[in-house]
């Protein structure tokens, strides 16, 4: 059954506990996730976004228990990527001709995906839809996270229907901010923020500065996934614009990879030098090859500074270390330090290739990074240790 926010909204979503993995491979999802769709029956109903296509079915018949489909007079589209708009094709079997409100490139991406001539309405922003006592209010955000990403601002109810944005992979029967675990809520709209909206940093300023100018009261936030911000929903706010300005903590991460241990060795030995040098820095170190990708990524995104470590092997480094150095210059991290270390046997080049990598990605590089050849025993560990001090000192 649908959950009543308010007397004019329910909502109709789908939580979804089993997920394992979003985007494919993409994104790992620990704690599952919801596909949050929203009923809003004033003196004329609305829909906004739909669920995730394997779920279509079980969301019409849902949905069927709430309303007449029939009475539903518009769809709102606020972005198109398959996870809301999945179960359009079968909605709009019932109801074919319910116009599609969206932006003009949610209707380009609606017909790439279903590659049907349903009945699309553009909106642009400062657009609105009268309800009858409430309006609908279409913001345009492109990038964020997709180019036809919108929000939806209900009048009366003084509500921010904000799509992807201020969402978390995040499954709870709770439904509201304050009823959940905070730290989980918080590590997975961080993750969130740091593995999706960290490219697009730049339009989350200026979205939500856009939005903030506009002094409408929000008495919650409502997203496409996890909780509904209602306790104080300002502070996400707040937290996305720290997120959004290089966010970084006093931390520094090591992201290695290793094949006999000797790059382990090294890397625990420079974390070791880290530490005398600045007690008060978390150092983490995380096996890319061990250790799940987005949870790294999230590491980076917290991170003052990195160390990517490898072993040579045949003129490179290691699988692992070549697919996680990929997702951070997808994510285009910018004012963090980074620095490289690996083993070797005999040509051990991978040090110079990290090193460009990372100056490549936008990584601010410290030094030329260090290596160790074959197994190194303890004087060559102690210079290792020397080589984190270095680091720390230079940041
Ligand atoms: Fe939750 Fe960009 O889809």
């Amino acid at each position: 059954m649908g959950k009543k926010l308010t007397d004019k909204i329910t909502w109709v979503g789908k939580i979804d506990w089993e997920l394992k993995k979003f985007h494919g491979n993409e994104y790992s999802t620990h704690k599952g996730s919801s596909y949050n769709s929203y009923l809003v029956c004033d003196q004329k109903t609305a829909l906004i976004d739909t669920v995730w296509q394997p779920f279509d079915k079980e969301f019409i018949a849902r949905l069927k228990k709430e309303i007449d489909l029939k009475k539903v007079d518009y769809l709102i589209m606020n972005h198109n990527e398959i996870d809301h708009s999945g179960a359009l094709p079968e909605l709009m079997r019932e109801i074919p001709d319910t116009p599609i409100y969206c932006t003009a490139a949610g209707a380009r991406i609606i017909q790439g995906h279903y590659h049907q001539e349903w009945n699309f309405v553009t909106v642009k922003t400062g657009d609105s839809l009268d309800l009858g006592d409430s309006k609908l209010i279409f913001v345009e955000a492109p990038m964020l996270h997709w180019p036809d990403t919108m929000f939806t601002y209900m009048t009366g109810e003084n509500i921010l229907f904000s799509n992807d944005a201020f969402g978390q992979h995040y499954a709870t029967e709770s439904l509201y901010n304050s009823k959940v675990d905070q730290g989980e809520l918080f590590a997975e709209a961080l993750k969130y923020y740091a593995n999706i909206l960290t490219p697009f940093s730049q339009f989350v300023t200026k979205k939500i500065h856009e939005v903030l100018e506009l002094n409408l009261p929000v008495n919650m936030i409502c997203p496409s996934h996890g909780v509904i911000w209602k306790d104080n929903p300002a502070q996400i706010i707040e937290q996305y614009l720290k997120w959004a300005d290089n966010y970084q903590e006093n931390q520094i991460t090591l992201v290695y990879d290793t094949m006999w241990n000797s790059t382990r060795k090294m890397a625990e030995a420079i974390a070791a030098g880290i530490r005398e040098t600045d007690s008060t820095v978390t150092v983490k170190l995380m096996n890319a090859a061990k250790r799940d990708k987005n949870d790294i990524i999230t590491e980076v995104f917290r991170s003052k500074a990195i160390l990517v470590g490898s072993p040579t092997i045949n003129n490179g480094y290691l699988f692992s270390i070549g697919g996680i150095l990929e997702m951070m210059k997808g994510l285009k991290f910018k004012n963090k330090g980074a620095a490289a270390f690996g083993s070797y046997g005999w040509s051990g080049e991978v040090v110079k290739q990290l090193t460009k990598q990372l100056g490549d990605s936008g990584f601010r590089v410290v030094d030329d990074g260090h290596r160790s050849l074959w197994i190194p025993d303890e004087m060559e560990l102690a210079v290792c240790r020397e080589y984190g001090k270095q680091f720390a000192q230079a940041l």
